[in-house]
């Protein structure tokens, strides 16, 4: 059986989950994947016929697309995961040991979180340094947090909940100076903000992407960029089509880091999305969203009743807004805005519960609407008439 929602329903589908991964896809990134499954089909790095060395050679692209994204790191010291939870976690279990000291931010992700839940349990301890209730972080805070025994910094580049950006330059700095790691989660700016981070300068710094929200690839991609000063252990042995002759896993980049046959027709559809991106240009992009914001906040905060989280200020966020509706819950405004008017939201804590504690929304949430190029003026127009209409409890009205 196909699921198609376009022909279950006779509405415009208004997609504001972005956040949680991004769609529509441009249309070059089903081209690509189509393209690989019916003609290229080979296996990368595995055989000498030409179905797998132009699968091969499909890959390498992909990595150069995402090298046009990092400011031209060295391909090589790109590292394809199935997201950016697995590079997180990848980097996370290599760097730190019994004994040792990270600094992390009150607002990570969960996918930053846990693993390191788990290994504080493990004798590594953790410095959580409290942000703003707007989302952000004084950078003067972490430098204040390093001890002898600091081995890594760990930061979101925008919290999924506020899409607050963190002030990424200066604490990279700030690690430089002290040369410790930092490791950037980069899931919610990669493709949508300039990431000011230049590897070959910021050599201490990782930084950690997801190939399906605002790059626009399918899900089961992502990744990391390693700078040159830092060496990552795998989490996963196997075999990379290299040094077949040994049974140790070799000991450079990429292949240290690629155990198993890689997801190539999701990292070719990935090299759509970034190629779109590229032709776009991230500044139109990023002012489109910014456009998104700067309205959907001016006519919500004319409305009584209305919570918005984070700094309320399109510069300072991506395409991501947390709101409240009076003493609605979140779960109710989301079930409403999908049943009713065909918006697709997210409501509760967004794997995120560090996030909500900081801006005071713990443990009931908010509603998160997360914004994308393929988003209109006139989709913000009509979300801000059906939550008008959910407040004034007209949405079970037809
Ligand atoms: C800030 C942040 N970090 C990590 C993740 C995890 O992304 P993925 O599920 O693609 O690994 C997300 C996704 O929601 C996120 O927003």
């Amino acid at each position: 059986m196909t699921y198609n929602i376009k022909n279950n329903l006779d509405k415009e589908i208004i997609y504001f989950d972005n956040a949680a991964t991004s769609w529509p896809k441009p249309d070059n990134v089903i081209k690509e994947i189509k393209n690989y499954l019916e003609n290229i089909g080979g296996s990368p790095g595995r055989s000498g016929h030409k179905m797998s060395i132009n699968a091969s050679r499909v890959l390498e692209d992909a990595r150069e697309s995402v090298s046009k994204i990092f400011n031209g790191i060295d391909t090589s010291r790109i590292i394809f995961t199935k997201n950016v939870t697995e590079a997180i976690n990848v980097c996370l279990f290599s760097l730190l040991e019994p004994g040792h000291h990270v600094i992390t931010s009150s607002v990570e992700h969960n996918s930053v979180m846990r693993p390191l839940r788990y290994l504080e349990s493990s004798g590594a301890s953790i410095s959580k340094i409290n942000c703003f209730t707007d989302g952000c972080i004084d950078p003067d805070d972490i430098k204040k947090s390093i001890k002898r025994k600091t081995k890594l910094i760990v930061l979101t580049h925008a919290n999924n909940v506020t899409g607050t950006i963190l002030p990424i330059k200066e604490v990279a700095l700030i690690a430089l100076e002290r040369n410790i790691p930092l490791l950037i989660d980069c899931a919610q700016t990669a493709g949508s903000i300039l990431i000011d981070i230049d590897l070959s300068k910021f050599n201490n710094c990782i930084l950690a992407f997801t190939g399906h929200k605002s790059l626009f690839g399918p899900t089961g991609t992502g990744g990391m960029c390693i700078g040159d000063n830092i060496d990552i252990s795998p989490l996963i042995y196997g075999g990379t089509g290299s040094k077949s002759d040994e049974d140790i896993q070799p000991n450079f980049y990429p292949d240290k880091l690629e155990s198993g046959t890689i997801n190539i027709s999701g990292l070719v559809g990935l090299k759509g999305g970034i190629d779109f991106i590229n032709d776009k240009g991230i500044a139109i992009i990023r002012r489109h969203e910014e456009k998104l914001v700067k309205m959907f906040i001016k006519k919500m905060s004319q409305i009584e009743n209305v919570t918005i989280y984070g700094p309320k200020d399109p510069k300072k966020q991506v395409g991501i807004i947390s709101f409240n509706l009076k003493d609605i819950s979140s779960s109710e405004v989301g079930f409403f805005l999908d049943k009713k008017y065909n918006i697709m939201s997210r409501i509760g804590l967004h794997c995120n519960p560090n996030a909500h504690e900081t801006i005071g929304t713990f443990p009931s949430g908010t509603v998160r609407f997360g914004f994308s190029y393929f988003n209109s003026l006139k989709q913000i127009e009509y979300s801000i008439s059906a939550l008008k209409e959910i407040l004034n409890g007209k949405e079970s009205s037809n």
